[in-house]
């Protein structure tokens, strides 16, 4: 890129694989990538989503995979060949006080939002660095790794421990020229959020959410800003965290 021209860029003949690309924030990112053109991979562990995605999309690979299964996951990405970029989306949460967590829900949050990264991430490095022309990783974190928030000890703790994930690889493998970056997001219109949303503690965030206090963010903001972090326009950007909150974390 000359550096001259405007905030653009194409993903045709890119492979991408996204996590968890059967609904919410992958599904809508993966959407807008097909629509660019790239050459994607999904895994989903949904059946019914993966049917879905093969309606909507024909000429995407998604394959039905359980991510916290690290021999298996690795085996498939393997079977992919090299990929230009990842995006780590797959993840899941619940709202409950600290005195209520138990051992399964705190090892189910643990597993799939912080675990599944390694072999995840170490099988599409493992491919990047065969092939020699770099790469693009954003792992989504959340707002709820950045601030103390109630309700959400176990997954505020997974997700904090994807924004050190990313900044030790962005240390890591500056060298094959792969950046890995970081997204975090505030609520987002997603069926997870919809599904959790009665337990969410709405007060807390509205009240320090200087723009647009009581927003609940759109699927079109967040798919930009992980295409931004995923592609040159954010050629030197590595180890970032990008906190897109209205303002939270700053007021
Ligand atoms: N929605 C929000 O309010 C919000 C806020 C901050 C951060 N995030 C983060 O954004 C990311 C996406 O969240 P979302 O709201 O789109 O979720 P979602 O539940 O709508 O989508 C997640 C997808 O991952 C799939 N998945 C779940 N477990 C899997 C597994 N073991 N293997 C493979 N696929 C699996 C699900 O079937 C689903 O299709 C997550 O990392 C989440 O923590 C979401």
């Amino acid at each position: 890129m000359s550096g001259q021209e405007s905030l653009k860029y194409s993903f045709a003949g890119k492979k991408v694989l996204i996590t968890g690309g059967g609904r919410g924030i992958g599904r809508a990112v993966l959407e807008r990538l097909y629509n660019d053109g790239a050459i994607l991979f999904t895994l989903e562990k949904d059946p019914d989503f993966v049917d879905q995605l093969r309606k909507d999309f024909p000429n995407v690979r998604a394959e039905v995979a359980d991510i916290t299964d690290w021999n298996k996951t690795q085996e498939i990405i393997e079977s992919f060949g090299p990929l230009d970029c990842l995006l780590n989306s797959a993840a899941t949460f619940v709202f409950e006080a600290f005195l209520d967590i138990t051992e399964s829900n705190f090892d189910k949050q643990m597993d799939l939002n912080l675990k599944s990264l390694f072999p995840v991430t170490q099988a599409v490095v493992r491919g990047m660095v065969a092939q020699g022309t770099g790469g693009s990783i954003v792992n989504i974190s959340s707002l709820a790794g950045c601030i103390g928030t109630p309700l959400g000890s176990v997954y505020s703790v997974s997700k904090a421990g994807v924004i050190m994930f990313s900044c030790n690889l962005a240390a890591e493998l500056g060298k094959y020229n792969i950046r890995v970056n970081t997204f975090s997001p505030t609520a987002v219109d997603t069926p997870l959020f919809r599904q959790a949303e009665s337990g969410w503690p709405k007060d807390f965030y509205i009240h320090r959410q200087p723009l647009q206090g009581s927003k609940v963010l759109q699927l079109d903001e967040v798919v930009n800003s992980i295409l931004f972090l995923l592609s040159p326009l954010s050629s030197m950007t590595n180890g970032h965290n990008l906190v897109v909150d209205g303002g939270i974390l700053i007021s």
